[in-house]
């Protein structure tokens, strides 16, 4: 169990560290179409670190999710009878809906994938190319948000994101012993700051297409 949870929280982690990394990338969308499109493009001048990189991505993917079903699975083995009274006393909301949040979260990323990498969503806008005849990632982007039900879809999968990673931040600092229990409470406070930072960065990309804000030069 011990050994597992360890992987757990490196994975969980290494995806952290994703998460950081493409919302730094997607928030050149603010900078306008040249700035996000011209990062797009140096994605693809690299594509042996691209790919290193994506498996590495699909390795954590995989390893969070597979030893989260796991997990749970020894869990509830361990206590075949469920409680009386199903209302734990200490665990926070978003700790008991971690397997939720994640597999939630986890359809959003197909949807994202099939939407934006492989532009099965808006197959319109996924072969635009700007003047400088590189791929126009702004454009799909701002063309997509324009949608209020998908911007909308985008922008709950952030409640999700934050649910599942305000929790796990503290969760995973404490199980690669980061935590003494004098910490615990700050690195718990920590955990939901950096949470929501990270989800209205992400919410505001759709909300600043939907507000006019982001807009086609
Ligand atoms: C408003 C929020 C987001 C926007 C605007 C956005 C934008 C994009 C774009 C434009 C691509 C395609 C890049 C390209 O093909 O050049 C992409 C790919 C991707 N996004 Fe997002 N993204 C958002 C949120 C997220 C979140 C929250 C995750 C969570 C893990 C995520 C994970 C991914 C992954 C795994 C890929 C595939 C990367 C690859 O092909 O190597 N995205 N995203």
């Amino acid at each position: 169990m011990v050994i597992q949870k360890f992987f757990m929280a490196l994975s969980g982690s290494f995806l952290i560290l994703f998460l950081i990394a493409h919302l730094a990338g997607n928030l050149e969308i603010f900078s306008g179409p040249d700035a996000m499109n011209t990062y797009a493009a140096f994605l693809r001048t690299v594509p042996k670190a691209l790919w290193i990189l994506r498996i590495l991505t699909i390795v954590a993917f995989v390893t969070h999710i597979g030893l989260s079903i796991n997990l749970s699975l020894k869990n509830k083995a361990a206590r075949p009878t469920p409680y009386a009274l199903n209302r734990p006393q200490k665990a926070s909301m978003a700790s008991r809906t971690m397997l939720w949040s994640g597999l939630l979260f986890l359809s959003f990323l197909l949807f994202h994938l099939a939407h934006l990498t492989w532009g099965w969503v808006n197959p319109e806008y996924a072969e635009l190319l700007d003047s400088k005849g590189r791929h126009d990632v702004y454009t799909m982007v701002v063309m997509g948000f324009r949608e209020p039900t998908l911007s909308a879809f985008y922008i709950a999968a952030q409640f999700f994101l934050f649910m599942h990673i305000s929790h796990g931040f503290s969760s995973a600092a404490q199980t690669l012993s980061f935590t003494r229990t004098e910490y615990a409470e700050w690195i718990r406070r920590l955990g939901i700051v950096f949470a929501a930072t990270v989800c209205l960065l992400y919410a505001s990309i759709p909300l600043g297409v939907l507000f006019g804000y982001v807009t086609i030069p």
